[in-house]
């Protein structure tokens, strides 16, 4: 049993495993003809995370043609599944595609009151690009965040 779990590109089958993901948000619920449409999308890429074989999580990458800046759609990780890293593995990975992609920075939203995933974002260097008053439905404020990307450079040889 590998507990670390894994990080991997969404296929098509997964769209029933990210749809009950999805519906752990309460407000933005997405219905699986959108999942659907993501995950067949050239304009999306959509990962997810894997433990002892069932998807435990999400992330969907928007892309848009003519312009360098991606954006985090969603990510989410099941309740049981949190706190293994599965949120920083699919950033991470959104992150190196975007790079692949030639894209130059990576945008999202968040909710004020969200310190998970706010310290996510703060560790892996997003920082408030603007803030959003009355963002979502429920009215509550958000935060856009964007980060820079930029490839690690090699290590110096001795
Ligand atoms: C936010 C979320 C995706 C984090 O996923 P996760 O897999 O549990 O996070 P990770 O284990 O990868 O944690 C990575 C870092 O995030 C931060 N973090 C994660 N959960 C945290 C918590 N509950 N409190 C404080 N910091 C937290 C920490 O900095 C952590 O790094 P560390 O382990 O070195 O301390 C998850 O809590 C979630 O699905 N929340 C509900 C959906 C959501 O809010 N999505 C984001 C919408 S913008």
């Amino acid at each position: 049993m590998n507990e670390r779990g894994r990080v991997r590109p969404a296929k098509h089958r997964d769209d029933a495993a990210i749809l009950t993901l999805e519906e752990l948000f309460p407000s933005d619920r997405m219905s699986l003809r959108s999942v659907r449409h993501f995950l067949k999308s050239p304009s999306a890429r959509t990962w997810v995370a894997e433990l002892e074989g069932a998807v435990v999580g999400n992330l969907i990458l928007l892309t848009r043609r003519n312009s360098c800046v991606a954006r985090i759609y969603s990510v989410v990780v099941a309740p049981q599944a949190r706190g293994r890293s599965f949120g920083e593995r699919m950033v991470r990975a959104a992150q190196t595609e975007a790079l692949k992609l030639g894209l130059k920075q990576i945008k999202l939203e968040v909710r004020v009151d969200n310190a998970a995933a706010r310290a996510l974002y703060a560790k892996l260097g997003y920082v408030e690009s603007e803030a959003l008053p009355g963002y979502y439905e429920d009215g509550a404020d958000g935060l856009r965040l964007c980060n820079t990307l930029s490839r690690k450079k090699p290590a110096k040889r001795r």
